[in-house]
């Protein structure tokens, strides 16, 4: 496995690799959820990479940055253990030189649920993997449903710039309590943990709600929210019931929806989702 630090080493180094060749664009501190992309990848790809990088653009002033979890040396030797080729791993200098200044402005999929909660953050997504798939120039390019909405994102970056890759989205990895795989989980104490169950349960009584019939938006979402305070440590930023391709909010599930959630435990922001009626 050869770890490459700058893009022009990439670009080098990429064309004695056979196609096709998949992405896994990564933040790091893998966990298995990141894991099943990187298995994915390698099964259906000649060349398998991934890349590293914790990109400031995409954090807020007030959000994680400087405490986000990192962890290199535990990472590359998973990926080396998946059997990875190509590791990208540049440093913020050299993804953003001296001068940088464009941005991917993605619109009305990126402006919604957390578009709206973190002002932003997608446009900061979008750039840095705009910037990663004319790089790597991926055939594949593989993404967790973990984050629903920025696979909506990036299939319409990658669709509008004709960048040319396959967006390949994959379930949600959950612990065996339900809780979805984060990095952001490690900042979970015992006692947060428990109260992070919360969000898969909302999303368990979705399902359940709608397995008996109900397709009355805000009823759904009354139910969800009472379950979630009921959670002491919780504090909900939004509950979304949303057409699954717009993510268009909607009065009646009559359509494959997408149950989507930003829920604050102590300090830790997580978001989870499930589709109905797919
Ligand atoms: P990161 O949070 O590290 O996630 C990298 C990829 O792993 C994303 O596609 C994400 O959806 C997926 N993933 C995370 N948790 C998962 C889980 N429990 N099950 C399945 N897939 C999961 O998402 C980012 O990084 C960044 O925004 C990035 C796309 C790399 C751009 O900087």
């Amino acid at each position: 496995m050869k770890v490459i630090q700058t893009v022009a080493d990439f670009r080098l180094v990429q064309r004695e690799y056979p196609r096709s060749l998949g992405l896994v664009p990564t933040m790091g501190y893998l966990h298995e959820g990141h894991l099943s992309l990187v298995r994915r990848c390698r099964e259906d790809n000649a060349t398998a990479v991934a890349s590293i990088f914790v990109n400031p653009t995409q954090f807020g002033p007030s959000e994680d940055l400087s405490t986000y979890p990192r962890d290199m040396e535990g990472d590359l030797a998973k990926l080396e253990a998946e059997g990875v080729d190509l590791v990208f791993a540049p440093d913020v200098s050299e993804m953003y030189q001296e001068g940088f200044d464009t941005t991917i402005d993605v619109g009305d999929i990126a402006r919604r649920l957390e578009g709206e909660h973190r002002p932003g953050h997608f446009q900061g997504v979008a750039t840095v993997v705009c910037k990663l798939l004319t790089i790597v120039r991926p055939d594949n390019v593989y993404f967790g449903q973990k984050d629903a909405q920025q696979c909506l994102v990036i299939k319409r970056l990658n669709a509008d710039l004709d960048l040319g890759a396959e967006v390949i989205v994959l379930p949600t990895v959950r612990d065996p309590d339900g809780l979805a795989m984060s990095s952001r989980n490690a900042y979970l104490s015992d006692g947060d943990h428990e109260a992070a169950l919360s969000l898969y349960r909302s999303l368990r009584l979705a399902e359940s709600l709608y397995s008996e019939g109900v397709r009355d938006g805000d009823a759904m979402r009354r139910e969800m929210l009472a379950l979630l305070e009921s959670e002491p440590s919780a504090t909900v930023e939004y509950v979304s019931i949303a057409d699954a391709v717009t993510l268009v909010e909607l009065k009646s599930l009559d359509r494959p929806s997408l149950i989507s959630m930003a829920v604050r435990i102590g300090r830790v922001r997580l978001i989870d989702n499930v589709v109905l009626g797919a």
